[in-house]
């Protein structure tokens, strides 16, 4: 096994991760996976206070499966014995067979199904990934089922445990991008049906916690990103096939799913009863321009560009989360580099673009 890698408790915002151990270039998705799913130190730390099994519900989508696998090699490095149990409905196979390859037990289970809902395993720590965005246009019902209802059972069923609850930087406006971001106390006035639906489930959520006696941390995610989708590989791609780079949402906040991942299972300290809220992404903005010529000049293609940039932006201040759990090591230009590289090579893609572009609230 590899080394556990740094949790970026040094303060430091600089672009550390390739002198920890991570690989100057990523190649293989056996290698992607690896370094997506090695536990940091202080994680393997955090889980060692925790009581067997963790549960987590909506675990068969883009970050749960790597998630999963983290978990479980967090604790076989504390040295405890922890069952990791994803739950989600695997309408995919094939991802259910890759977390079980991993060491996590999985059940299938439709969260909508209050019956299935009973059966699942007790626990008393839960990380919450549940979701449904794309497609809200075509069937807004679901999504506000999906983001509402299933929050509402998992809660009940889950009266007194600790919950990590990912919700999204989708519930704030647009922001002036001189702003620094959205703080976690800025009113949540988004726009669209989507993003109510994601501050609906944070209602839910809010409510539930106190009538059910949950200790809940919630994390309003800015954009992970990993080699398979994410905003940087949106932006590799475009640049790659020499398609224009649209400008008019001209400025995001992201972090490396792997960090992502970490800072969410650490995140078990911190809940509370009132619930209490967190942005979660790296704590610089970046530049939609800016990041599409690093990736460029690594591919040494000279990127195109469409529109240009709007005073306003979806974006958020991580600097509370930062403060508490250290600022995520993986930089930008290593994200760049690692996403540039593996769009060379033909490296897999989910197919699922994050439409960072859209600014009506329209998914
Ligand atoms: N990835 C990001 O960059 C990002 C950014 C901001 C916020 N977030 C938040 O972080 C969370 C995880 O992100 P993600 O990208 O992994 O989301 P995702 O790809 O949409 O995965 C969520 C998963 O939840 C499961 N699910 C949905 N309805 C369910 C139901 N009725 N019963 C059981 N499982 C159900 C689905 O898996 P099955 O098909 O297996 O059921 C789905 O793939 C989401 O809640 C999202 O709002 C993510």
């Amino acid at each position: 096994m590899q080394s556990e890698g740094s949790c970026g408790q040094s303060g430091a915002t600089r672009d550390d991760t390739s002198g920890r151990g991570s690989p100057d270039l990523i190649t293989t998705e056996e290698q992607l996976d690896e370094v997506l799913t090695r536990p940091c130190a202080l994680l393997t730390k955090t889980v060692r206070q925790i009581e067997s099994p963790l549960v987590i519900v909506g675990a068969g989508g883009k970050m749960g499966p790597t998630l999963a696998v983290l978990a479980k090699r967090a604790a076989d490095a504390s040295g405890r014995r922890i069952d990791v149990v994803a739950v989600s409905r695997f309408g995919n196979g094939q991802i259910r067979r890759w977390i079980e390859q991993h060491g996590v037990k999985t059940v299938a289970c439709d969260l909508l199904d209050p019956h299935s809902v009973a059966k699942l395993p007790d626990t008393g720590n839960l990380v919450y990934l549940v979701g449904l965005k794309f497609g809200t246009r075509a069937n807004p019902p679901a999504t506000w089922a999906v983001n509402t209802l299933v929050p509402a059972a998992v809660c009940e069923k889950y009266a007194g445990s600790r919950i990590v609850a990912l919700s999204t930087g989708n519930v704030y406006p647009l922001v002036p991008i001189d702003s620094g971001g959205s703080v976690e106390t800025d009113p949540l006035t988004p726009l669209g049906e989507y993003s109510n639906a994601a501050v609906g489930r944070e209602r839910i959520f809010e409510y539930c916690a106190e009538r059910y006696g949950v200790r809940v941390a919630l994390l309003r995610l800015f954009y992970a990103t990993e080699l398979r989708y994410g905003v940087v590989r949106d932006i590799a791609d475009w640049v790659y096939k020499g398609e224009r780079v649209p400008l008019a949402n001209g400025w995001f906040n992201c972090i490396w799913q792997g960090d992502a991942n970490n800072m969410i299972l650490r995140a078990m300290e911190l809940t509370t009863a009132p619930l209490s809220v967190w942005n979660l992404c790296r704590p610089e903005v970046f530049s939609v321009r800016a990041v599409a010529e690093l990736v460029g000049h690594q591919l040494r293609v000279t990127p195109r560009f469409s529109g240009s940039e709007s005073g306003t932006a979806l974006l958020g201040n991580a600097r509370k989360l930062c403060a508490e759990l250290g600022p995520p090591p993986t930089g930008i230009e290593t994200i760049a580099r690692w996403t540039a590289h593996w769009v060379s090579i033909g490296g897999r893609t989910l197919s699922k673009p994050t439409h960072f572009d859209v600014r009506d609230g329209q998914y």
